[in-house]
């Protein structure tokens, strides 16, 4: 029976010193179809292993399901990991920060106010333990002594950053083991001291995350970790952008002289990330040290395989370092080609604020709902009700998260973001208040994960609280159904202000990776033949979103775009590369 142990020194595969050299690959930011073709490009590189998380919000959208199915298959994903003769590194929090929407911790969980976060409390844990199970169910028959990939399952994750919960760490690592992983359990923190002794806990192995002063940095990590191998389980090859910052790089040489250094020192490595990805959909956190700022749709990282897959100057750079160390495979990987390059008009517009009875069914509140006071969670909504004022008067909220738009008698009177610490606006009259509230994505690190979106707090109108809302929620999984099939094409002359639906088709002669050129608009939402590509913003840094060649088809295919500001050019447009913006110097 195969078996993974940690030694005095080493990781021991079959009583063999292993060092592992991994890649961060998380199946939920890349297509399925892509997996196995994501996993053969680290083989080549020269990694031995592939790491993941797995995000609970994603794989439970409500109490009770557990999906499992594609782009959420974890079974399958860490078969083809064995497939390409690599072994796993498994990571299933139940919180994975990973810029990822509340960082993997699902909403629902947080409608009970007295729902603990990252502690022992007994209704989360119970949550915990639920989601936990099903996860060891596809895990424990894939770890290495049945033959499988599995050689680790880190517990939490960088725990000592946010709490010292002994107890809470015991009890998921004891939920491992009564399920069934045997493999060696780890924790990670960042390399300082006061976070390795709030993190970690003996008989868990301990290792550390940073991108840089390895020597140094490994110092820390060996007083808190005297014997065993010493692991980098995430060595930060590059960083996440944030809406209106800049797109982060990091130099390939820089890059690899850290990771040289690292590896001289003996030490295990876990690349993060080897192959970031995209946030699809609405899966995208977010920080907020005071100033909220939400992560961006792309998830490229700057990592040594780009958002579409395609080796950059880094992934040779690695490959080459690594080459001084181990065998790497001489299969250099494929090279990829432009791609196609297409123009495309916008047709149709479907207001909403005209026609909100064709985006859905509007729901009757008293009060004011936050969007985690619906059911199920809408990430948009459109809140209307009557207000009475001779003259201009003040509109307020308790708190926006993350942005409103306020229209009166369906013009536009202006918005309030939740960077801005906005939460007035004068508005001229009474009339017909509508306000479309979106959320951005929820925070993924410190103290705010876990809080609750939308319009929180309620509404007033120079102090007076407003009631009687009419709420419209857009769950936007798949566009809005306004179209019917037999509706003409209406073409769409010049810019157009949101909110609005648009839609476009295009032919291909085969499907193939494309990016979509967002340059000409304002800030929303788009599909493409209903798979839900994220959110663009004209804010930047990225002006391109990724298209996975898997979600288009020969023939006929149809973009929406929901806009939610104002498009200037009614046009799908798609160019040969990524641009994901300026950068800072
Ligand atoms: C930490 C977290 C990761 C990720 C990185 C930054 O290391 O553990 O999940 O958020 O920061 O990309």
């Amino acid at each position: 029976m195969p078996e993974f142990t940690i030694g005095e020194r080493d990781f021991l595969l079959d009583g063999r010193p292993f060092r592992v050299l991994s890649g961060a690959l998380h199946y939920f930011r890349v297509h399925p179809d892509q997996w196995a073709d994501r996993i053969d490009k680290a083989r080549r590189m020269g990694l031995n292993t592939i790491e993941t998380y797995v995000p609970w919000n994603a794989h439970s959208p409500a109490p009770g399901v557990f999906d499992l199915s594609g782009g959420l298959d974890l079974g399958r994903f860490l078969r083809l990991v064995a497939d390409a003769g690599l072994r796993a590194i498994v990571r299933p929090g139940p919180y994975i920060c990973a810029e990822w929407d509340n960082g993997g911790l699902p909403a629902w969980l947080f409608r009970d106010p007295e729902v603990g976060v990252r502690r022992a409390e007994p209704r989360y844990l119970a949550a915990v333990k639920d989601y936990l199970d099903r996860v060891y169910e596809v895990v424990v028959p894939l770890q290495v002594q049945h033959d499988g990939p599995v050689i680790l399952v880190q517990v939490e994750n960088e725990y000592g950053a946010f709490g010292d919960d002994k107890t809470y760490l015991k009890t998921l690592a004891e939920h491992a083991r009564d399920a069934g992983i045997t493999v060696p359990l780890t924790t990670v923190d960042q390399p300082t001291d006061e976070m390795l002794a709030a993190g970690g806990l003996d008989g868990l192995h301990r290792t550390a995350s940073f991108g840089s002063r390895a020597a140094e940095r490994l110092a820390t990590l060996r007083r808190h970790q005297p014997t065993g191998p010493l692991m980098c389980s995430e060595f930060w090859n590059g960083w996440f952008d944030h809406w209106g910052a800049h797109h982060h790089t990091t130099s390939a040489a820089d890059a690899a002289a850290e990771l040289d250094a690292l590896l001289a020192a003996g030490a295990s490595v876990n690349l993060y990330m080897f192959h970031g990805g995209t946030n699809f959909g609405f899966t995208s956190g977010a920080n907020d040290k005071g100033v909220y700022q939400p992560t961006t749709t792309s998830y490229d990282y700057d990592a040594p395989l780009d958002e579409a897959g395609n080796p950059t100057a880094k992934y040779h750079a690695f490959r080459e370092v690594i080459a001084r160390y181990h065998d790497v495979p001489d299969e250099p990987p494929p090279v990829a080609a432009p791609a196609p390059e297409l123009t495309a008009a916008l047709t149709d517009p479907v207001f909403l604020l005209d026609a909100p009875e064709r985006w859905g069914v509007p729901e009757r509140h008293d009060a004011l709902p936050t969007l985690d006071e619906l059911e199920p969670m809408p990430r948009l909504a459109l809140v209307t009700t009557r207000v009475d004022a001779a003259g201009p008067a003040v509109l307020c909220f308790g708190e926006v998260r993350d942005h409103a738009s306020v229209f009166l008698d369906g013009d536009p009177v202006g918005t309030l973001m939740r960077e801005h610490h906005q939460r007035a606006l004068g508005v001229p009259r009474g009339g017909r208040l509508a306000v479309l509230v979106e959320d951005h994505g929820r925070v993924n690190y410190g103290r705010r994960i876990g809080e609750a979106k939308g319009l929180v707090g309620g509404a007033t109108l120079d102090g007076e609280p407003l009631t009687g809302w009419e709420v419209l929620p857009l769950r936007l999984d798949v566009p809005p159904p306004v179209w019917d099939d037999g509706d003409e094409r209406v073409p769409v002359d010049g810019a157009v202000a949101g909110p609005v639906l648009l839609r476009a088709r295009f032919d291909l002669d085969r499907p193939a990776d494309l990016h979509l050129d967002t340059a000409g608009w304002g800030r929303g939402v788009v599909w493409v033949n209903g798979f839900c590509l994220g959110r663009y913003w004209s804010r930047g840094p990225q002006r391109t979103l990724y298209v996975p060649g898997p979600v288009l088809r020969a023939g006929g295919n149809e973009v929406v775009v929901l806009e939610l500001a104002a498009l200037t050019e009614p046009t799908v447009r798609c160019v040969p590369g990524p641009d994901l913006g300026h950068v800072e110097s």
